[in-house]
């Protein structure tokens, strides 16, 4: 992997990994990677035949160290408001990518490291891993989504624990709030995250982003609108080729062969 990258984006049949390529300095976010990630993220947003997307980081070490803190010294308050805007940004475009996200956090995600974890959809941790909303050590806050990411998932007490106490949680802690998913050992990282990713894809892709497009907007509607938007989710598979693939292969006892049409 080239030191020069920032982010690198690589695909493996219909999966597309980007990976922060910063382990020097933790893979921390500087302005130069946030601009790279929201090419690559755009990349992907348009790609029908991209069918999940793992959000990764090169070395064990840390999935995110946050915001770069060395590149923050050197900002004046304008810049800090446009970083601060840049890295939100960021995150808002790896919530709304149409394919489902896994977060492969195989080593410590702390500040905006655990805010990429929480625009995804999926979180798999490495067992020796830490993860948390940090910021107010620093004598800020979550300002990327943490706040408001962080209390929908695991509820506002939870949430105000972690970023008032400043928090690094274990895996272990981070599995019982519901902040991941899943824990893998350490060793066996990558062939958990294959498994997980294998998981994923035997299911119908365009399913998939309709089931995420359903309960995302649905998050934000009143029930009514909520039940209108997930119909209007489903309305958009019944034309799929996939859907009548999957009833020819329950019909005939075996597994579909899904094509993303
Ligand atoms: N920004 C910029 N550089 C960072 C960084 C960050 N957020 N986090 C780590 N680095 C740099 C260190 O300064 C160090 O650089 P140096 O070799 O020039 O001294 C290098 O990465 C290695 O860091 P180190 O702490 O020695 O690595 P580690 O593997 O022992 O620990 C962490 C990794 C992530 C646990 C630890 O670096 C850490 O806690 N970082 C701060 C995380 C944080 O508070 N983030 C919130 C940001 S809002």
């Amino acid at each position: 992997m080239s030191d020069q990258t920032p982010v690198v984006l690589s695909r493996e049949g219909h999966v597309a990994f980007l990976t922060i390529n910063r382990p020097e300095a933790r893979n921390a976010l500087n302005t130069e990677s946030l601009h790279a990630m929201r090419e690559h993220l755009a990349t992907v947003h348009q790609d029908p035949e991209i069918f999940a997307v793992v959000l990764q980081a090169n070395g064990d070490r840390a999935f995110c160290a946050g915001a770069d803190l060395k590149e923050r010294r050197t900002l004046n308050e304008d810049q800090v408001r446009e970083f601060v805007r840049q890295i939100r940004a960021t995150m808002d475009d790896i919530a709304n990518l149409p394919q489902p996200t896994i977060a492969a956090i195989q080593g410590a995600a702390f500040g905006g490291g655990c805010e990429l974890a929480l625009s995804c959809d999926l979180r798999l941790m490495a067992d020796q891993a830490l993860i948390g909303l940090t910021e107010t050590a620093l004598a800020i806050i979550p300002g990327a989504g943490g706040c408001v990411r962080l209390p929908r998932l695991v509820g506002a007490a939870k949430a105000k624990q972690m970023i008032l106490l400043a928090e690094r949680l274990t895996s272990e802690e981070a599995l019982a709030c519901g902040l991941v998913h899943e824990v893998a050992p350490a060793a066996h990282f990558a062939a958990e995250l294959d498994h997980l990713l294998q998981r994923l894809l035997k299911n119908g892709p365009l399913a998939l982003r309709a089931a995420k497009d359903a309960i995302d907007g649905g998050l934000n509607m009143t029930l009514e609108q909520a039940l209108e938007h997930e119909a209007s989710c489903y309305k958009r598979i019944i034309p799929t080729e996939d859907r009548l693939e999957a009833l020819a292969a329950f019909a005939e006892k075996r597994p579909p062969e899904f094509q993303g049409r």
